[in-house]
């Protein structure tokens, strides 16, 4: 062969080498549409644990490249609610659907979710079905005035400090973002069902997100809720998944303090 055949092969491999390793391998050194340095970078990440900080430091493009795609996306999609942030009282999430109408099973007959959230989590049902696993919702939006209700009867029956690991306090409820569900059992013996180990698996896949992990109160404030998942979009649950350990607290106090830096770092 000479060198002249040999060429359009070489070129060849490359290009399909390229496309094959994608963001994940081969890429390294910061993003061309981002006005961002290696020390920057280095900076923005220097208060989160170390193995998160250095899993995104390895391959910064990589990572800037679901920054950018995640800077575009709903803010609805990474609004902190959680003990330090709360939604106002009158907030009510748009377009609210009755889980029933798109053929999921729900343990409720009127059940209200975000029209959004619906084609990932009509998705992740079917994948699911088709491993034999049937998903089953058994609570998703709540008002604020519902969450009062549900808070005040935990405290209650089992004292304010118990339910504080447990229940969220009026407009602290992730629930009230119409984005966010428990798949039934509600039990602490979820994990260990067919529904429970498939989401711990594969949920993310379909942009959900675990928010109360085990081993997280530290971070998160709350025990393990083996059931409890937030739709934050596939982009975002692949960024908590691959760089933030699968806390998806973490990522979204870091994204909080972050996003404005990086939108302004962004060309044009
Ligand atoms: N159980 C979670 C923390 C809530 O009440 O939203
Ligand atoms: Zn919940």
């Amino acid at each position: 062969m000479t060198g002249k055949e040999f060429q359009p092969i070489l070129l060849f491999a490359l290009i399909t080498l390229t496309v094959l390793s994608g963001c994940e391998k081969g890429k390294t050194g910061v993003h061309s549409d981002f006005n961002i340095t290696n020390k920057d970078i280095k900076s923005v990440t220097d208060k989160l644990p170390q193995d998160i900080r250095s899993n995104i430091i390895k391959k910064p493009q990589c990572f800037l490249e679901y920054m950018e795609r995640i800077l575009k996306e709903p803010p609805d999609y990474t609004v902190l609610v959680d003990k330090k942030h709360a939604l106002s009282s009158g907030y009510v999430p748009p377009g609210l659907v009755n889980i029933r109408k798109y053929h999921l099973q729900t343990t409720r007959k009127y059940s209200e979710i975000r029209r959004i959230v619906i084609p990932d989590l009509t998705a992740m049902a079917e994948a699911a079905r088709l491993q034999g696993v049937e998903l089953v919702i058994g609570s998703s939006y709540r008002s604020y005035a519902y969450q009062k209700r549900l808070y005040s009867y935990y405290v209650r029956t089992d004292g304010k400090k118990k339910a504080d690991r447990e229940s969220a306090r009026p407009g602290h409820s992730q629930h009230q973002l119409g984005t966010t569900m428990d798949f039934s059992p509600i039990d602490d013996n979820f994990i260990k069902t067919k529904g429970g180990e498939w989401l711990d698996k594969y949920a993310w896949k379909y942009g959900f997100s675990l928010s109360y992990p085990p081993d997280s109160e530290s971070i998160t404030g709350y025990k393990y809720e083996p059931w409890h998942y937030r739709y934050v979009g596939r982009d975002v649950s692949f960024v908590i998944e691959r760089y933030f350990d699968g806390k998806q607290q973490l990522f979204l106090e870091f994204y909080d303090k972050t996003k404005e830096f990086f939108k302004k770092s962004l060309r044009k």
